[in-house]
């Protein structure tokens, strides 16, 4: 197909939810790509925070080939060699001892972290930040600012309240005993590439203690080095006993070990246990790093497994 007959194909046929450049992308390599016609692009977009290792490396790709000859899917319902070894890459270069959750983007990853918050505490007011994004799904919308995408899906979920920005005061006013969680991009994206001041997230990390809520720490854009640490909440003080979610390249939610009873919330997510993601995101996983290791091994690892994949948590997707 040329680029015109795919622009035209996709104009007649997609919802059209997104407005889209006239470019019709075939094919990458590293921070090139080109479009049908073969045009060569410089790649500025990176895949929206989602290709930050680049285009088709030659590792990945072999792992991604590999993986595809030997076991296409496997959900979590049973055990798997490579979703292991990646948890283990992945829990050894977080900044705190977690459990992980897979899935699928980012909005999944917030929505997971909200429902954590919700089941840890029992308390259900979020508090979130004016500017905020976190993602286009009934929960993650609700903790997204912008009125133009909050509105044409009204009423939301109800106990989200917004405070500026990078303000302790307001947000020490907003926080109090019934506060489930405090949910914060480090760096605001879609508002605007806000970085919070030095020292803001290791205050909220107090404010948060002092009243029982957690912190949730939205690292879809700034995970994975893009802050120059491997997440943005290493610059700051605010690490121990976070929640976080990342996309980038591998959307999870990581809890703090401690709260070893989250994956009660998680239900069951079909595409999250495909072997073949987790041998692409190994291949890339980074860090040699000397964390600490998650204790025992993935969630819900205890217990007997009933047909349904339900141990003893609610079970169904999500
Ligand atoms: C900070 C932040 N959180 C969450 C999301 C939602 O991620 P996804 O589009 O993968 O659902 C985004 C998307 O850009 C984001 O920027």
């Amino acid at each position: 197909m040329d680029s015109s007959t795919i622009i035209a194909t996709e104009a007649a046929l997609e919802a059209g939810l997104y407005p889209k450049r006239p470019v019709a992308i075939v094919r990458g390599e590293g921070a090139r790509l080109w479009d049908a016609d073969g045009r060569m692009f410089l790649d500025c977009v990176g895949g929206q925070g989602a290709a930050n290792l680049g285009h088709s490396h030659p590792a990945i790709v072999a792992a991604i080939q590999q993986q595809a000859s030997s076991l296409i899917s496997c959900p979590e319902i049973f055990h798997n060699d490579q979703r292991a070894a990646y948890l283990s890459a992945l829990t050894a270069a977080l900044p705190f001892p977690a459990r992980v959750f897979l899935c699928n983007s980012g909005a999944e990853a917030v929505e997971a972290s909200l429902k954590f918050a919700r089941l840890l505490t029992g308390r259900t007011r979020i508090v979130a930040a004016m500017r905020g994004f976190h993602g286009r799904t009934m929960g993650a919308l609700s903790a997204t600012w912008e009125p133009k995408y909050r509105e044409p899906f009204a009423p939301l979920v109800p106990d989200f309240q917004h405070v500026p920005f990078d303000d302790v005061e307001a947000l020490g006013e907003a926080v109090n005993s019934d506060t489930a969680a405090v949910l914060l991009e480090p760096v605001q994206g879609e508002g605007g590439v806000r970085p919070a001041s030095p020292g803001y997230l290791a205050l909220v990390r107090r404010i948060c203690d002092e009243s029982g809520a957690l912190l949730l720490v939205d690292e879809v854009q700034t995970g994975f080095g893009r802050t120059g640490k491997l997440f943005a909440i290493e610059h700051s003080r605010a690490t121990d006993g976070c929640g976080s979610s990342a996309r980038t390249a591998w959307p999870a939610t990581a809890s703090h070990a401690r709260h070893h009873f989250w994956w009660r919330a998680t239900g069951v997510c079909r595409c999250a246990g495909r072997p073949s993601r987790h041998a692409n995101r190994r291949t890339a996983a980074p860090g040699r790093r000397k964390r600490r290791m998650a204790a025992g091994t993935a969630a819900g690892a205890q217990g007997s497994v009933d047909s349904r994949g339900a141990r003893g948590g609610p079970a169904g997707g999500h």
